[in-house]
């Protein structure tokens, strides 16, 4: 019991200095760096199956610069998809984002294309029935749902986040990473 306690306060340590260490790099990061990087998500109800998951995103040829458990608020589920503010699914994304932790991951991928471009070829179509077979999105929707459809019948959302865009890489990672720094 007691060598449980202790192994959980050195984890968590380890943790914090990892955090800690992240977030000094990331100030330096330049506008080129974020051309190989991407801020994504694994959503509240995915969350169940991170360890397979990062395994999966390492095997597409991403490595994980940076991952952490992280319940949102509603503030920051507002504020982060704030471009879907009125739209009819916006109160059920925010409501779904907010059910439980989510897994934030900074990934990295150099090649040819950008990193979000990349990592967005990974995740498949937002709508997990649309995914084409073998993307994130499709593969586990199957293995968590049973299928899209069951999925979705669960108004569940789509078990991935990616940025769209540089600009969002930018603005997500620094939103998300500014409200980690100041808990
Ligand atoms: P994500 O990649 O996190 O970016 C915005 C999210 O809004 C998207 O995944 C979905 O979860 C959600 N979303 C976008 N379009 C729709 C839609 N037409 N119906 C329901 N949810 C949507």
């Amino acid at each position: 019991m007691i060598k449980y306690s202790q192994n959980t306060i050195t984890s968590l340590n380890i943790k914090l200095m990892e955090t800690k260490l992240f977030l000094e790099k990331f100030k330096n990061f330049s506008v080129q760096d974020f051309e190989h990087l991407t801020y994504a998500m694994i959503k509240p109800d995915a969350v169940v199956a991170k360890e397979e998951i990062i395994h999966d995103i390492e095997s597409r040829g991403f490595t994980v610069l940076f991952e952490t458990n992280r319940q949102f608020s509603e503030e920051l589920a507002r504020n982060f998809y704030s471009e879907h503010n009125g739209k009819s699914f916006f109160e059920g994304l925010v409501q779904q984002m907010t059910s439980g932790p989510v897994v934030v991951l900074i990934l990295q991928k150099m090649g040819e294309i950008p990193c979000f471009q990349a990592w967005r070829n990974e995740l498949g179509a937002t709508d997990p029935a649309k995914a084409a077979e073998g993307t994130l999105r499709n593969v586990y929707t199957h293995k968590l749902f049973g299928g899209p459809e069951a999925y979705l019948e669960r108004r569940a959302t789509n078990c991935f986040h990616g940025a769209d865009s540089v600009a969002s890489v930018i603005r997500e990672s620094n939103l998300v990473l500014y409200d980690i720094a100041m808990s």
